[in-house]
């Protein structure tokens, strides 16, 4: 079954007008591919099922920080949430202003809090310890601050953000201390935020979130905005449940509206979503190089691994996989496994796929978000390049390093 972005059409398997196969041809595998226009859609469909207005959007960039996605992205009108001066710096260098930038901060440094204020972007602040310090060093400035909703939801206990047991925002009971630092040095609270978890299935969990931050958001009387952050799901296997996003954003359309009723002010409504954006419009192309068989067992070889795309071995995470070269064969069950030394270097065990041959190209979808940001060189294996298709161009964003190009930097000193 083919799952969107992607088409089939006389045989070849197409992402935005360009064949997959013919696009490997062209610049090698691995490789990753990103569709600018399914980016764009996801985009544009989060106004249209939110209605509220103001709404913003801050696009997670830790999910995908491809710079050609950061530069369209800011096109369309969207902000960052930024996790890091590096990303930061990053989101700068794509032409982000930096009051376009919200940098939540987790466990940072005194030199990292100065230097993101010398950059200029809007703080958010998680923890009690780092709104002392930063209330002793930038009295009479605004400020976010980043609560913990209460809430423990997400498609794995690693994705789980919210809770007591989480290292992320300050606890609700915790808002009356919240308000004593801030006004003793001048601070203005203009925004609060909170984070519950990535791949959040059940709506419920959202708006129970949201209730429990507007619970204590009465409290501060400056607010300008409120970010309830990401994990909007999407689906990664063809046979999981949609989610009624349209009936998603009336719910917290409503919730919020009633707030802001009672606050006596409209408030803008921000969210900053990655895999929503990001996780659909990218693949991973890999090239099939050696079978075995195994007794009862089809072992399928590739030219990447965990590296790569190491949700699989993580988070134990379905990718839906796609054979392009060899899509109307008669289907088997197959492990795909990669090239790394660890046995847990396995993007998917007893998978139908129409048969794969030694040569065949597979393109692993819903690698958007969460592969490469997360990539690394274990093994001394260079990360794939990345290019982007817009309609019917491709254009290579990111090179791949040869071997030698990859030791020749490690050597430098
Ligand atoms: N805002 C904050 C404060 C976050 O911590 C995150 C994700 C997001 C927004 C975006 O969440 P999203 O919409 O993408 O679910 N590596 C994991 C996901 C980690 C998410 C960490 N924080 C994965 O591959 O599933």
């Amino acid at each position: 079954m083919m799952m969107p972005p992607l088409i089939e059409k006389n045989g070849s398997i197409l992402m935005g007008g360009l064949s997959l196969a013919e696009l490997s041809g062209e610049f090698g595998t691995p490789l990753f591919a990103y569709d600018l226009n399914t980016a764009g859609e996801m985009f544009h469909s989060l106004s249209r099922f939110i209605t509220w207005k103001p709404l913003e959007i801050y696009y997670a960039m830790k999910s995908n920080w491809n710079p050609d996605l950061l530069r369209y992205f800011r096109s369309l009108g969207s902000g960052i949430d930024a996790v890091s001066p590096g990303d930061i710096l990053m989101a700068k260098s794509a032409g982000f202003n930096p009051d376009q930038i919200l940098y939540t901060t987790n466990n940072i440094t005194d030199e990292e809090m100065d230097m993101a204020m010398n950059e200029g972007v809007r703080f958010n602040v998680g923890s009690i310890s780092r709104l002392r310090k930063y209330a002793s060093r930038y009295p009479g400035t605004s400020i976010c601050v980043r609560f913990n909703p209460d809430v423990v939801a997400g498609e794995h206990d690693y994705l789980c953000t919210g809770g007591s047991l989480s290292k992320f925002g300050v606890l609700l009971e915790d808002a009356r201390e919240v308000l004593a630092i801030t006004r003793d040095a001048g601070i203005r609270i203009t925004g609060l935020h909170e984070h519950t978890g990535s791949g959040i299935a059940a709506a419920e969990s959202v708006y129970q979130s949201m209730k429990n931050l507007l619970s204590i958001a009465g409290q501060f009387p400056d607010l300008e905005f409120i970010d309830f952050g990401g994990g909007f799901k999407v689906p990664y296997d063809p046979d999981e449940i949609k989610i009624d996003y349209t009936e998603f954003g009336r719910n917290i359309t409503a919730i919020f509206e009633e707030f802001c009723r009672s606050y006596g002010r409209r408030l803008t409504l921000c969210f900053e979503p990655g895999k929503y954006l990001t996780a659909a419009c990218g693949v991973l192309i890999v090239e099939v190089n050696t079978i075995r068989d195994n007794k009862s067992r089809r072992i399928v070889g590739v030219n990447s691994g965990l590296p790569h795309l190491i949700r699989p071995s993580f988070y134990g995470a379905y990718h839906h996989i796609v054979n392009l070269t060899n899509p109307s064969a008669t289907p088997f069950k197959y492990d795909i496994v990669g090239n790394i030394c660890e046995s847990g270097d396995v993007f998917a065990r007893d998978r139908m796929l129409p048969e794969v041959r030694e040569g065949d190209l597979l393109a692993i979808q819903n690698a958007g978000s969460y592969c490469y940001s997360m990539g690394s060189i274990y093994n001394l294996r260079p990360l794939p390049a990345e290019v982007v298709i817009q309609g019917n161009t491709a254009k290579l964003s990111t090179k791949r390093l040869s071997f030698a190009e990859l030791v020749l930097r490690l050597s430098e000193s």
